[in-house]
């Protein structure tokens, strides 16, 4: 019988888990399926508790839902209550299970892409406090760094967030981004500057030592301005596509039984179809 999963979104079009997760399925050989759903607002909790009725074993969640199928699950993981918002289904044991897959694909990309990056305790910088921050924080968190500055344009934001996760989180100021990077080993953008059709993010990476490393979470263009510039002061970068790849590893786990890998192979496919686009 063929597994059934899918990608829930509103528009959905753009997605590009479908190519992902079909590059697996066809190297695994398994017999499954995995779609597009646009679902609107308001008939995601009926489209989410129907899925079993459909032969879906669960599916990932993306803009606007990711807050809605948090709420509609029985089970969350821990990851998805801290970060507030869930990212992938699955049904075990008759129960709608929810998980956060973003911050588990985050440090796996870091940890692949710079490895040992935290391993003599960096201060991080984060900028960006929208949802895609939360589950940066959540993932910084649970490594052993010094101090995460937060940074965002919305003071107010930063600092709700910061009240959210406590730990070593300390807001400052937008405007004294360039100042603050002084001593940071590590660099993250979570804002959506520098993706394509959005203003660029203006920083002076001056203040960053040799060994810091750049990751940036826009991956559309893969190159963004931020990491061209860390690359010519010769920094360790990470690129964002890396996550999205290594976030969609557990959902596929859980849906097909078969735990895939994020190979050079597949990170050039899905540069490809971006690069295209
Ligand atoms: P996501 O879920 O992808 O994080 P979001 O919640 O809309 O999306 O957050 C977008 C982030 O980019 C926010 O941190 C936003 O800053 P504000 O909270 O001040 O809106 C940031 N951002 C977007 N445009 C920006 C700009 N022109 N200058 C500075 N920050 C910007």
């Amino acid at each position: 019988m063929t597994i059934k999963s899918c990608v829930i979104g509103w528009p959905i079009e753009h997605s590009r888990s479908p190519l992902i997760h079909g590059h697996w399925l066809d190297q695994h050989g398994i017999d499954g399926s995995y779609a597009r759903q646009g679902v609107a607002p308001d008939d995601f909790d009926e489209f989410v508790r129907a899925m079993p009725d459909h032969g879906f074993a669960g599916g990932n969640v993306t803009v606007p839902h990711k807050e809605a199928a948090l709420k509609c699950a029985e089970v969350a993981d821990e990851a998805a209550r801290q970060i507030g918002a869930a990212n992938t289904l699955w049904f075990e044991d008759g129960k709608l299970r929810a998980s956060n897959t973003d911050a588990y694909g985050f440090l796996a990309n870091l940890d692949a892409g710079a490895p040992g990056w935290d391993a003599s305790k960096p201060v991080a910088m984060v900028l960006g406090a929208g949802g895609a921050s939360r589950a940066i924080l959540h993932a910084l968190l649970s490594r052993d760094l010094s101090e995460i500055r937060l940074l965002n344009r919305t003071l107010s934001r930063a600092k709700e967030l910061a009240a959210h996760f406590g730990g070593r989180i300390r807001v400052m100021d937008w405007e004294t981004r360039n100042t603050q990077l002084a001593g940071c080993g590590v660099l993250v953008n979570t804002t959506t500057l520098g993706m394509t059709g959005a203003p660029a993010l203006q920083i002076d990476l001056s203040g960053l030592g040799e060994e810091a490393v750049v990751t940036d979470l826009v991956y559309a263009p893969l190159q963004t301005g931020l990491l061209k510039r860390a690359g010519y002061k010769g920094l360790r970068c990470v690129d964002g596509l890396g996550m999205l790849l290594h976030q969609a590893v557990p959902g596929f786990e859980k849906w097909f039984g078969v735990r895939p890998k994020v190979t050079s192979e597949l990170r050039t496919r899905i540069a490809a179809d971006i690069e295209g686009s």
